[in-house]
């Protein structure tokens, strides 16, 4: 009693993964993603994007980048936007953070953080012209579903940090996780499917192969890709 209670405890959508990291990648972390870094998200502080990046260029951010390489593929291909990357796996951020420097890549920035602080904190409304969510860990217990990304309130949240237009791109090769974007996405009032009779879209071959991606082909699983504007 008098104390203030710890409310510290939340669902994550993601357990850290301890696995080695490779010269490569620690080098990209101690001494290149400085470079890239995005401030620490700060709850009453967001980002101001003019002042960080000093220009209203179109943002795209992507949650779970995993090893970068859709990040460094897209940026190459649209030098004229700002990419901004958000993951929480060490040897990933290494990974991503080298490729941009060895590349001379400075269109990409990096949020090692976990994705619903930068959502909750560090994200202005009205900011984002694209959101994209690449083969999300797809928690395939049921008792388990409680840690997937794509819920309710957290959809409400993204849809709120895209500007009038923006687009939210979401695949996953596990069946049960599509039927679940495609009933939250559709049910989320600011949002619209694009694709006709409200279902799936043909958007695979126009973003990068990602690692999971071909994974998830190994293993004999569908595609299924979403993409939704908000209204
Ligand atoms: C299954 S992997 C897919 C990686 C990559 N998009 C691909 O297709 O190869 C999902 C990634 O999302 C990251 N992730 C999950 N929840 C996250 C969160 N709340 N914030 C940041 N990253 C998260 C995990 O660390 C993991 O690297």
């Amino acid at each position: 009693l008098g104390k203030s209670i710890n409310l510290s405890f939340m669902i994550r959508s993601y357990v850290k993964r301890l696995g080695r990291i490779s010269p490569r990648q620690r080098s990209g972390l101690d001494l290149r993603l400085a470079s890239y870094q995005l401030p620490v998200p700060q709850s009453d502080n967001p980002w101001n994007f003019l002042s960080l990046f000093g220009t209203n260029a179109k943002i795209v951010l992507e949650i779970g980048f995993g090893m970068g390489a859709s990040m460094v593929t897209m940026a190459e291909a649209n030098p004229e936007i700002l990419f901004i990357g958000i993951e929480v796996h060490d040897a990933g951020v290494g990974s991503l953070a080298a490729d941009l420097h060895d590349n001379n890549i400075g269109n990409v920035f990096i949020a090692p953080y976990d994705a619903m602080e930068v959502f909750h904190h560090a994200l202005p409304d009205n900011s984002l012209d694209g959101i994209q969510i690449f083969f999300p860990d797809p928690w395939p217990k049921t008792r388990h579903h409680k840690r997937r990304l794509i819920q309710p309130d957290f959809v409400k949240l993204l849809s709120a940090k895209l500007v009038p237009h923006g687009f939210l791109h979401c695949a996953t090769d596990w069946q049960h996780y599509a039927e679940q974007m495609l009933r939250v996405l559709s049910q989320e009032i600011a949002l619209s499917n694009t694709y006709k009779h409200g279902g799936f879209a043909d958007m695979r071959h126009s973003r990068p192969l990602t690692k999971f991606e071909k994974r998830g082909e190994k293993l004999g699983h569908g595609i299924w890709d979403l993409y939704f504007l908000k209204n």
